[in-house]
């Protein structure tokens, strides 16, 4: 590193990775009030808190998700974990080791030398195998018999290497083993999650939730990761609020009990403006949505030429997705394009009428919309969306569907699901828009205090302040009482308790309410007293 480069490095100020935030104080606060307001109502729709790891083995989404989804295919953070232990390290040394080695037929040292690595390689690759460290199959086993019998091979040496050949069967051998080594998975890819109800699901599995009482109803909240374009509402790490009902029977009415508990949510948060879009996409049956997409398809052939290179690549990856398109100039075509209303089966087509049925019955208002296919492959039959006003073309604040097969397809018994997540940034910028923000802040007590005496009737009254619930500064350092007043008019305290050495020796205390200006004097004892009833006032 050169001089100037090094000062630089040195002078280097470091922020948030493109895509992620802080967020601060006092938006924090509003943060706390959804996330409050979300454990209260779910509650009383009885969903337990499940918390999930923030990472999860990568083939758990590609399967769940969908290869041929954007989260999936572009978006994902994927790690490569190295093996569990000390094993995962020296492995790792090994091979380096002998990949970069150069092998001479004319030094036997050096082919003495790849050797021992080789046969290292092979017997800590073996313990590592044992001991269920590193991925294991019937692959892995062949791979490993091959490595083996390659340490006969290279026993052959060394030998009298005079002729050309010799040499050359020596660097083919060389080569042969590089190649071996190089070839063996001393890592797990594991993924930053982009969602959570794969995790959910193979958290049901893993437990043996299917022995419960059923359905088993969880909520979670935390951060997701996708790799998307960040803009306004769209962030690398954002927050999901979501809930999951799995096991018991796939009654219309869970669908809508579950959309209900969600805009129960919204209105108890405040969130104006909000439409709710429903749908039916139907299951993956001939007579159904594999009948419906092939139409597709072939109706997207049709057009291909006036589509976007995006939609383009999708009639044959994901053409359900194209129907998801915002591109202007796609619109009246899509509008063209067969429904898929028009192409379910009987049981899904009664399946979704019964849905809407439902959501009148609790008085949710909702819009149909064709076009709701989500962005990802276990959705089945109801699928649903919400909007929210103050977001730009970000504006969708929440997505759920029903899920039926993807118990089964992570390896558990048949079982239904359905869920939503609400993204909360978008949540709280949509509330933020809408001056629906009114959470406590500022500190409701400053004690303004000058003077030893002071200092230890300050310490007390914010002691027992903060006992009975009060947010109190008390400042570290004396003030004059002018800049104490003018710092807490900053922080937006309601009160100023003054202290000074006069005060405590006539044991009466100030109380200033600050937007009024007007001040009285209490005892210590009849402070609290008088502060607990203002603040219920
Ligand atoms: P999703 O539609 O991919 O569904 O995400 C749900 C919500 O998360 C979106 O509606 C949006 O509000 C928010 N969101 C997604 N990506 C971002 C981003 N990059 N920045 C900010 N917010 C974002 C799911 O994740 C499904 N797991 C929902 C579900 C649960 N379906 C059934 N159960």
């Amino acid at each position: 590193m050169s001089d100037a480069t090094a000062k630089k490095e040195e002078g280097r100020k470091f922020q948030a990775t493109k895509g992620t935030r802080d967020i601060l104080p006092p938006e924090t606060a509003l943060w706390n009030r959804v996330e409050q307001t979300a454990h209260e109502v779910f509650a009383t729709f009885g969903y337990g808190e499940i918390r999930l790891p923030v990472f999860e083995d990568f083939r758990l989404f590609q399967r769940a998700v969908g290869v041929e989804t954007d989260i999936v295919n572009k978006e994902m953070y994927v790690l490569d974990d190295l093996m569990e232990g000390e094993i995962g390290a020296r492995l790792e040394y090994l091979r380096v080791q002998i990949q970069y080695m150069t092998v001479s037929s004319a030094l036997p040292t050096e082919v003495e030398q790849f050797k021992t690595l080789y046969n290292d390689f092979v017997k800590a690759y073996r313990i590592a195998l044992e001991r269920g460290l590193a991925p294991r199959d019937e692959f892995t086993d062949r791979h490993f018999s091959f490595l083996e019998a390659m340490i006969g091979r290279l026993d052959l040496f060394p030998r009298d290497m005079r002729t050309p050949e010799d040499s050359f069967v020596l660097d083919e051998t060389v080569n042969n083993c590089k190649i071996q080594v190089r070839e063996i998975q001393l890592t797990e890819l594991k993924a930053l999650r982009p969602e959570a109800t794969a995790s959910v699901c193979r958290a049901y599995i893993e437990h043996n939730m299917q022995q419960l009482p059923q359905p088993v109803k969880l909520y979670y909240l935390g951060p997701m990761f996708r790799r998307e374009r960040p803009q306004k509402g769209r962030y690398r790490q954002f927050y999901q609020i979501g809930a999951e009902i799995l096991g018991g029977p796939d009654a219309p009415a869970t669908d809508a009990e579950v959309i209900e508990m969600l805009m129960t949510f919204f209105d108890k948060v405040g969130l104006q403006g909000a439409t709710l879009y429903v749908n039916s996409i139907g299951h993956s049956a001939e007579n159904c949505r594999r009948g419906y997409v092939a139409k597709l398809m072939a109706a997207l052939e049709k057009v291909k030429d006036k589509l976007g290179p995006d939609s383009q690549r999708r009639i044959d990856t994901n053409p359900l997705r194209v129907l998801d398109s915002k591109l202007e100039s796609e619109q009246a075509i899509i509008a063209t394009l067969p429904r898929i209303a028009d192409h379910l089966c009987d049981e899904c087509k009664t399946h979704y009428a019964a849905v809407k049925r439902q959501l009148e019955l609790r008085g949710v208002l909702y819009q149909e919309n064709w076009r709701l296919v989500r962005g990802l492959d276990y959705y089945m039959r109801t699928t649903f969306e919400i909007t929210a006003p103050g977001l730009g073309s970000q504006n969708a604040v929440c997505g759920g569907g029903r899920y039926d097969g993807l118990v089964e397809l992570l390896g558990g018994p048949p079982t239904k699901g359905i869920g939503f997540a609400i993204g909360e940034d978008r949540l709280i910028l949509s509330l933020q828009e809408s001056g629906k923000t009114n959470v406590a802040q500022g500190r409701d007590v400053y004690i303004a205090w000058m003077g030893e005496r002071a200092y230890a009737a300050a310490i007390r009254a914010a002691k027992d302040l903060r006992k009975a619930g009060f947010s109190v500064e008390l400042p570290p350092v004396e003030q004059k009482f002018g800049k104490a007043l003018g710092q807490a008019d900053k922080l937006g305290a309601r009160f100023a308790l003054i202290l000074g050495d006069n005060e405590v020796s006539e044991g009466l205390w100030t109380i200033k309410t600050l937007s009024t200006g007007e001040q009285t004097k209490f005892t210590e004892s009849d402070l609290l007293d008088y502060l607990v009833k203002q603040r219920s006032a």
